[in-house]
């Protein structure tokens, strides 16, 4: 028997052995593509030499101090080239543990600059309906997982949320398409609805992730909601945990429709599987506020800007950058989208392919026609997986609750030969599903 309490009791899962650039081997010698870099996390390929140097190097000199009494180089340096990256004046820069813990502190940084501003009553917040910003009380309550919040409901605060701006499954207009933005303006009605002097911001996924698989917003959805967000005095948080550091092929995701967002939540990339590391950057008037007020910046957690996180977090993104890994996320979008899309051809089960950069969605439905999903309970997105494993392709489950979907999202240093046979291998479990599910549902 097991003492370790994992996802599904009394599932057992393969033991994982050791793992090497884009591909992962199980204990009984199984080798798997990672199609999905874990959690879309290891973008820069398992046991990179330079990345391990670095966690080396630092952890002969110091692994630990506690932030209240030292700063650090790795940390400072970390910080400097952060914000020099990052668009716009998103120059200060918040270090944490996890993805969870970042939009934490970003929703905290946007409630303490209201409140140093003396605006406290300002401290609702504005999310999408089929979104995921974390597994906390406070990032779930800005999160709508059904299965994640299931048992939790009680605890949460309920914060208005507004339709996902998806353009395969549009909720905001009748007539879609075209697209008016309708999707956008949905935060609009919802702030007056809440009050704008009550407001202190909106949080987004600039790609929705776990809850959909990659779907990527309309032309012109972030400008406008940057414009709905300053109209109502509302700051714009960026959840880029999954979409950040050069894997939608610009550091930010945001950066592709020229937006800069008031906070931005950085996380998976950052570490890229290495350490567990996050980072909230936030622009100089939010930091401004609160440099006028207390002057103190609360939280933080007893590893926060730790200087083996930062330094190995440090040697992520210069390789990322030395590499040039946003462009060539860039230029491998048109090409795993089309490869993908190929596919549609031949598996009447795919309903939808979306992506940017290097994340990509398959949407999988019961009928294509009518876009009609299978019924959950059916747990579509969950066999395919399986079938995905069977054929040593590993994916992420994106289904949003009521349809199914997986994220692709190989890591960005994915040699061109790994990436044909990661499509290859998606056909061969695209035909092991149908064989499985007949498409009339
Ligand atoms: C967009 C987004 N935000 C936040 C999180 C939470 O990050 P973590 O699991 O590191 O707490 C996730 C994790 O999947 C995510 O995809």
């Amino acid at each position: 028997m097991s003492h370790l309490l994992k996802p599904h009791l009394g599932q057992p899962l393969p033991n994982v052995a050791r793992a090497a650039g884009s591909w992962v081997w199980d204990a009984a010698g199984r080798r798997y593509l990672d199609g999905s870099s874990g959690a879309v996390v290891v973008s820069l390929g398992h046991a990179h030499p330079e990345v391990l140097r670095a966690l080396h190097e630092q952890s002969r000199l110091v692994t630990y101090a506690v932030r209240a009494q030292f700063t650090s180089e790795p940390a400072e340096r970390l910080a400097d080239r952060l914000a020099e990256l990052a668009p716009g004046d998103l120059d200060s820069v918040l270090l944490v543990n996890s993805g969870s813990e970042a939009v934490e502190s970003a929703a905290k940084l946007a409630l303490q600059h209201w409140s140093e501003r003396g605006r406290p009553e300002k401290h609702r917040f504005v999310s999408r309906r089929a979104s995921y910003h974390g597994t906390t009380l406070g990032a779930l309550s800005l999160s709508g997982h059904p299965v994640r919040r299931r048992h939790f409901e009680s605890l949460l605060h309920a914060f208005p949320a507004v339709p996902q701006p998806s353009r395969y499954r549009c909720e905001s207009s009748a007539a879609c398409p075209p697209c008016d933005l309708s999707c956008a303006d949905a935060f609009d009605a919802a702030i007056r609805a809440v009050g704008a002097d009550r407001v202190a911001g909106v949080i987004v996924e600039p790609v929705v992730g776990a809850t959909g698989g990659a779907v990527v917003a309309p032309p012109g959805y972030h400008q406008r909601l940057r414009e709905i967000c300053d109209h109502h005095d509302a700051l714009l948080i960026a959840d880029e945990v999954m979409t950040g550091v050069g894997r939608c092929g610009s550091f930010l995701a945001m950066e592709r429709w020229d937006t800069v967002p008031d906070l931005a939540v950085l996380g998976k990339g950052l570490g890229a599987g290495y350490v567990p590391v996050a980072a909230v950057l936030a622009r100089r008037h939010v930091v401004e506020a609160i440099a006028a007020g207390s002057g103190l910046i609360t939280g933080g957690h007893t590893y926060s800007a730790n200087p083996l996180a930062a330094a190995v977090a440090l040697a992520v993104v210069d390789i990322t950058i030395r590499d040039r890994l946003p462009e060539r996320a860039r230029r491998l979008e048109p090409i795993l989208g089309a490869a993908l899309r190929d596919l549609m051809e031949s598996h009447p089960h795919v309903g939808d392919v979306r992506g940017l950069g290097l994340l990509w969605g398959l949407e999988l439905v019961a009928d294509r026609s009518s876009r009609r999903s299978y019924p959950r309970e059916r747990m579509v997105t969950e066999r395919f997986l399986a079938a995905c494993r069977a054929n040593g392709l590993l994916l992420y489950p994106a289904s949003d609750g009521h349809n199914d979907a997986v994220l692709i999202g190989p890591p960005l240093n994915v040699t061109d030969d790994e990436l044909d046979l990661l499509v290859t291998r998606l056909d061969t479990s695209l035909s092991a599903l149908e064989a499985e599910l007949p498409a009339s549902g």
